[in-house]
């Protein structure tokens, strides 16, 4: 049992923590489904992007899906051989583009033809030849948060079956392209099984038909999404998605390359606050923290629910919202949340922290970043230490 308590004490709040173990556990649960058949699984970087916890997945054997040149950067910093490394994003700039290509990654994941043309001159002008993979826009409704589906021709993402096509033959008879991979990716937080096997599959028939025309593609890269637990979602077990998509591979042989974020970390995260004071507006209770929408904005932004815990509190719950000091009323980590009295210096535990927490964070109302804080074999120690004021101001301060 972690001590909650001491790790505030020691290292303040708000307090992001993280149990490595725990996020090992659903690495091997993942890598262990897809046993048996070539796979990489390609920790996607965005969902919690600290350089430890990067490295650590890189010492499980984990690869890395970076979705800006800086996550690339990370990845290599972190130790993740470059071999498993893949570049993707709607939007890829001339620099970062030509930076992937030099440090020789796994692929570039394409998402337009506008941006296959980008590929092929800027490996042209460094007389290279880049590996690619195209993001195919399967046009299947993932059933999740709309701001979270990427799948459908609604959404800014990957290209219809038909522009792959005509790229597939545009970077086959390109000398500066290698097309190596197809890839797909419908969603996040995914709860149902059947929006992901019908992707693979149609994903899988435009892979058999580029066959018939002599492209042959190694990688069959299933995006990440994988849906975890915050309340009382049912989840897809790793052994079904991975049953799921070889269903759909059935006679192919390809690499499978998954992109797991949440599913690695978020259940493995905790974020610790520190209560200030109780107030009421009229009937309406307040729980006011230290931390805010800055730090996790999950429920801000999604209305995502996270799970709360008082620490050591008993007594009748009433509901609360619990609010930030951040000058926004949107800045809430729970709304309607039973709670017992809470006192000042109380600590609220908030579950499920551990995929875009910290990373979505920002300096808003010129608040420092919290410090994050692994556990690891009954272990713990700093991985990020606490923003001060003059790390915030640190890019301004010379311009005064
Ligand atoms: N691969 C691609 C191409 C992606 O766009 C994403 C996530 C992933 C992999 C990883 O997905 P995961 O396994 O983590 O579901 N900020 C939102 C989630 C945004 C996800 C964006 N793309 C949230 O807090 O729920």
């Amino acid at each position: 049992m972690t001590d909650f308590k001491a790790l505030a004490q020691t290292y303040g709040t708000p307090l992001y923590v993280y149990d490595f173990d725990a996020m090992s556990a659903q690495f091997e649960s993942l890598k262990e489904a897809f046993r048996g058949r070539k796979s990489i699984l390609a920790y996607a970087v965005k969902a919690n992007s600290n350089l430890s916890v990067v490295k650590h997945f890189a010492q499980l054997g984990a690869g890395a899906d970076c979705v800006s040149i800086g996550e690339v950067r990370r990845a290599l910093m972190a130790g993740v051989p470059k071999y498993r490394i893949l570049f993707s994003g709607v939007g890829k700039r001339d620099d970062e583009i030509r930076e992937a290509i030099e440090a020789d990654i796994l692929y570039i994941n394409v998402e337009s033809e506008a941006e296959l043309s980008r590929v092929e001159a800027i490996a042209a002008e460094l007389g290279t030849t880049a590996r690619i993979s195209i993001r195919v826009n399967p046009n299947i409704d993932p059933k999740t948060h709309p701001y979270i589906s990427t799948g459908l021709h609604d959404n800014k993402f990957g290209v219809e079956i038909d522009a792959a096509k005509r790229m597939y033959i545009q970077a086959k008879n390109a000398p500066s392209l290698d097309p190596v991979g197809i890839h797909f990716h419908i969603g996040s937080q995914l709860t149902e099984l059947e929006p992901i096997y019908e992707a693979a599959v149609i994903v899988a028939d435009l892979l058999r038909s580029l066959q018939a025309i002599d492209i042959e593609l190694k990688f069959f890269d299933i995006g990440g999404g994988l849906g975890v637990r915050y309340n009382d979602e049912t989840t897809i077990a790793p052994y079904d998605y991975a049953q799921a998509v070889l269903s759909a591979l059935r006679g192919l042989d390809v690499t499978v390359v998954c992109e797991p974020g949440r599913f690695l970390t978020a259940n493995a995260g905790y974020f610790l606050t520190k209560v200030l004071y109780e107030k009421r507006n009229g009937e309406k209770r307040f729980v006011v923290v230290d931390g805010a929408m800055n730090d996790l904005i999950r429920p801000s932004l999604y209305k995502a629910y996270h799970r709360i815990e008082a620490l050591g509190k008993t007594g009748e719950e009433n509901a609360a919202d619990v609010v930030g000091p951040v000058c926004e009323s949107g800045d809430f980590l729970a709304k309607n949340y039973p709670l017992p009295p809470m006192e000042h210096n109380d600590l609220l535990l908030v579950h499920s922290a551990g995929a875009y927490g910290f990373g979505m964070g920002s300096n808003y109302n010129t608040r420092g970043r919290s410090a994050e804080v692994a556990i690891e074999g009954g272990k713990e120690r700093l991985i990020r230490r606490r923003e001060t004021f003059d790390d915030v101001i640190a890019c301004e301060r010379d311009y005064l």
